[in-house]
C-alpha cells in the first residue's frame, strides 16, 4: 500500500493525511476482495524497515492502526473476514497488541476471507523466524531434520493457512518486492498500478484481476 506520503505532499498536505485517506482504500479493497471470493489477502501496512521513520509519523500510524482495528470490526464481521497478524510482535506497543488481539479473537470464527495484516513485517525476518522455529523443533525432538522439505518449512511461517498469493499488486508505480512475503511470492504475478494508495479503488482492483486473467502461468513447466 504505497504512495500515501506522495499523495499528501502533492496536495500540500502532511503525510499523515495520506495515511488517513488510505483507510478508505483499505476498506474498499477488503470488502471487494471478500465479495469476490478471494481466499486470502495480505496487506503490507507497516514493515520492519518502517520503524526507521520519524517517531512522530510512527506514533500517528500506530494511532491510525488502533482506530482502524476498532472501527472496522463491523465491516470484518459483516463480510465474514478472519483477521490475522503477519509479522513480529516484539516492537509493537502493548496497547496496539491488545486491540489487535481483540480484533483477531473477535473474527477468529469467521469462515470467509483470511485477511493478513502485515505489521512490523519483513520477509527475511519471517524466513529467519521460521528457520529458528524449525531448529527448535529439531532440538526438541519434534522434527526429523531429514523431513524438513518445502511443505514442512512452510508450516513454520507466520500464517501458513493464508494461501500463497497468486497476485501481488503494488501501487504508486513502484517495481520492487520490498521484502514482502519473500517465501510466498515465488510464483505470484506482479501488477504495478500507478495511482497512489489513497486513490486505489475497486476499479483498479478489477483491472488488476483482469490483467491477471490474461497471464499465462506455466510454473516452470511447458504448456501441453
Ligand atoms: C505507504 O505510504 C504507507 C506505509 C508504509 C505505512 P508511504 O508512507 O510509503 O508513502 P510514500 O512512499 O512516502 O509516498
Ligand atoms: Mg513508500
Amino acid at each position: 500500500m504505497d504512495g500515501n506520503g506522495r499523495w499528501a505532499r502533492s496536495r500540500g498536505l502532511e503525510r499523515i493525511r495520506g495515511h488517513e485517506r488510505g483507510i478508505t482504500a483499505v476498506r474498499e479493497t477488503v470488502e471487494e476482495c471478500a465479495r469476490l471470493g478471494v481466499e486470502g489477502l495480505t496487506l503490507y501496512a507497516f514493515s520492519e524497515e518502517n520503524w526507521s521513520r520519524p517517531q512522530l509519523e510512527i506514533s500517528m500510524l500506530m494511532r491510525l492502526l488502533k482506530k482502524f482495528l476498532v472501527e472496522e470490526r463491523p465491516t470484518l464481521m459483516d463480510n465474514r473476514v478472519q483477521l490475522l497478524h503477519v509479522g513480529r510482535r516484539e516492537r509493537l506497543a502493548p496497547d496496539v497488541l491488545r486491540i489487535l488481539d481483540e480484533t483477531i479473537e473477535l473474527t477468529a470464527g469467521n469462515d470467509g476471507m483470511k485477511l493478513g495484516l502485515a505489521i512490523s513485517y519483513g520477509g527475511r525476518a519471517e524466513i529467519v523466524d521460521a528457520a529458528r522455529r524449525a531448529a527448535i523443533a529439531v532440538r526438541d525432538g519434534a522434527l526429523d531434520p531429514e523431513a524438513l522439505d518445502e511443505a514442512a518449512f512452510r508450516g513454520f511461517l507466520y500464517h501458513p493457512e493464508i494461501p500463497d498469493p497468486d497476485l501481488m499488486i503494488r501501487t504508486a508505480g513502484e517495481m520492487r518486492v520490498s521484502n514482502f512475503l519473500l517465501w510466498q511470492v515465488s510464483y505470484a504475478e506482479l501488477h504495478v498500478e500507478d495511482v497512489c494508495w489513497p486513490d486505489f479503488r475497486k476499479e483498479h482492483l478489477h483491472a488488476a484481476f483482469r490483467a491477471f486473467g490474461r497471464r499465462v502461468r506455466k510454473f516452470g513447466a511447458v504448456l501441453p
